[in-house]
């Protein structure tokens, strides 16, 4: 559920997280015992304040040097995998008609993501150090760079019932055979109703009719809702990871 650093490099900074929180900010993508020295050695270089790191869950050594480095827990992320190739796709049941967003329609979905997001315990709501309110605007400000900005998302799909947008659902393709749900949010007053099950359903058909063989979702591994919906329809559990914040002041 968010961008990740350049393969290869053991950190980079994070203009995105700098901005909305006003402090120097990085990211660490798959921190390893061998490459910990290298990130902070980045992060002290760069004099990053504020670092988010992910590991494996698998690497429990890596896990116990973040800890000893003065790292937190702050999520654990579960990747889930629909195998496109074998995988029949169930049909969409609702009566909701979900349809790819409108340009005019970006302020709504900031709107809507706002109210999804608000309390959220991804890892930045989860950090007493990070501004709550700020935290949502995070997501607010993601939704609609999906709407805007091709490199961020390939498809937004929007959900409509009774002549209003109740919720929203981002995807991208992120190479020739692997698709990827990326974000989403259902106003509260429209949840339990099916609409994720149904955004599911039809950005799993768009990727289909795209030749593609996979799509990976990512969820917090407390998003009941988001498992339920992704179990029911054929995604498999596929792999996890921590991620850790660390505050060098
Ligand atoms: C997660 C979210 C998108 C689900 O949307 P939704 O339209 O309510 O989901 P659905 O109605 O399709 O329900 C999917 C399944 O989850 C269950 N469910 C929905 N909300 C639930 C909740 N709060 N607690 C437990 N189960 C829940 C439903 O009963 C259904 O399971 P079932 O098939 O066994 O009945 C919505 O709760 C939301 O916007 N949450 C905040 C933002 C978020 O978590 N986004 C997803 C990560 S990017």
């Amino acid at each position: 559920m968010s961008a990740e650093p350049a393969a290869g490099a053991p950190a980079e900074l994070s203009p995105l997280d700098e901005a909305r929180f006003g402090v120097k900010s990085a990211r660490a993508r798959e921190v390893n015992t061998q490459n910990l020295p290298a990130v902070l050695d980045f992060c002290a270089v760069n004099q990053v304040e504020f670092l988010v790191a992910r590991c494996s869950t698998a690497d429990i050594s890596a896990v116990h040097a973040l800890e000893s480095a003065g790292f937190h827990l702050m999520d654990t992320l579960l990747y889930l995998r629909f195998d496109l190739k074998k995988t029949p796709i169930p049909p969409n049941d609702s009566s909701v008609l979900i349809r790819p967003v409108r340009p005019d329609e970006v302020d709504q979905v900031g709107t809507l993501a706002f109210t999804a997001f608000e309390n959220f315990y991804g890892h930045y709501h989860a950090d007493p150090r990070l501004d709550p309110r700020k935290s949502t605007e995070v997501y607010v400000s993601w939704a609609q760079r999906c709407c805007t900005e091709p490199s961020a998302a390939s498809l937004v799909l929007a959900a409509e019932t009774e002549g209003k947008l109740v919720g929203f659902r981002a995807l991208r393709v992120n190479s020739p055979t692997q698709g990827e749900f990326i974000l989403a949010g259902v106003s509260p007053e429209y949840q339990r109703r099916g609409i994720y099950r149904a955004f599911i359903v039809e950005g799993l058909q768009w990727c289909r009719e795209r030749g593609l063989e996979e799509v990976l979702n990512s969820t917090h591994v407390a998003n009941v809702a988001v498992q339920r919906a992704c179990a029911r329809v054929g995604f498999e559990p596929a792999y996890s990871w921590y991620t850790f914040h660390k505050w060098f002041q």
